[in-house]
């Protein structure tokens, strides 16, 4: 049933119950093939990042399930699903995220280290990476010394650095302009078509979103034709 897919989700469901109660996720069922690039539109509070964070293991669902990679991710302990997280899943957040004290190069090492990688290969392959973003005369930098488009780039490499198989980017072209995130996109674009990687990219550019394989859009948790 989720065999074949890279993720696949059926019945999800999301209620937070902090102070009102919000049901951020009602019943959504997608399948996203091996080496897909989809994007996913909706308006603000549809629940595209509740969705993200579901598929990237980050929070569990409150019914439904989850399939990555052919594994339901709510039968994984937190060790578990921490592991395969690290290993799997590269995840861009809308803010980059990195850590301030660390270099460009040294934040791409980061995940290399923890899940095990010698330094000298991590530092090889942060350094391979950061050129692939078109950052390579920024290896040293951190990130108050790069402007907010380099930060997102180094962001993307970050997430690569263990060769997930799956890539997921919460608005990775953050609040840069039209022609850094137009960059950002296709730069999404073409590591997926280099690499086979499967790409979850949620955008609120509909004409960004229209250069994916595939469409999804949200609204108020659900999954409706585009
Ligand atoms: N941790 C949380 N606790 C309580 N409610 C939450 C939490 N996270 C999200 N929500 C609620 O769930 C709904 C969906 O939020 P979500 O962040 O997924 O929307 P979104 O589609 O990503 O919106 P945006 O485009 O503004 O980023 C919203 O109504 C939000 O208020
Ligand atoms: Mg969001």
């Amino acid at each position: 049933m989720s065999e074949g897919y890279a993720v696949r989700t059926v019945a999800l469901r999301k209620v937070f119950t902090n102070g009102v109660e919000v049901e951020a996720l009602r019943g959504v069922e997608m399948a996203i093939e091996y080496g897909e690039f989809v994007s996913i539109t909706g308006p603000s509070g549809s629940g595209k990042s509740t969705l993200l964070n579901m598929l990237g293991g980050l929070d569990r669902p409150t019914g439904g399930n989850v399939f990555v990679d052919g594994i339901d991710v709510s039968t994984l302990d937190d060790r578990d699903l921490a592991s395969l997280r690290n290993r799997s899943i590269g995840f861009v957040f809308q803010f980059h995220n990195l850590l301030p004290e660390f270099t460009a190069r040294e934040n791409v090492m980061i995940p290399q280290l923890v899940s095990g990688s010698k330094k000298g290969r991590a530092a090889e392959r942060a350094t391979d990476l950061l050129t692939q973003v078109g950052l390579s005369d920024r290896l040293e930098h951190r990130p108050y010394e790069l402007s907010g488009g380099q930060n997102q780039r180094v962001a993307i490499a970050r997430a690569l650095a263990n060769e997930p198989s799956i890539v997921i980017g919460d608005e990775p072209t953050g609040s840069n302009d039209t022609e850094t995130s137009d960059r950002i996109y296709d730069l999404f674009r073409d590591l997926n078509r280099n690499t086979g990687q499967t790409s979850i990219v949620v955008t609120h550019e509909i004409e960004l979103a229209e250069r994916a394989d595939r469409r999804i859009h949200l609204v108020d948790g659900q999954v409706v034709d585009t």
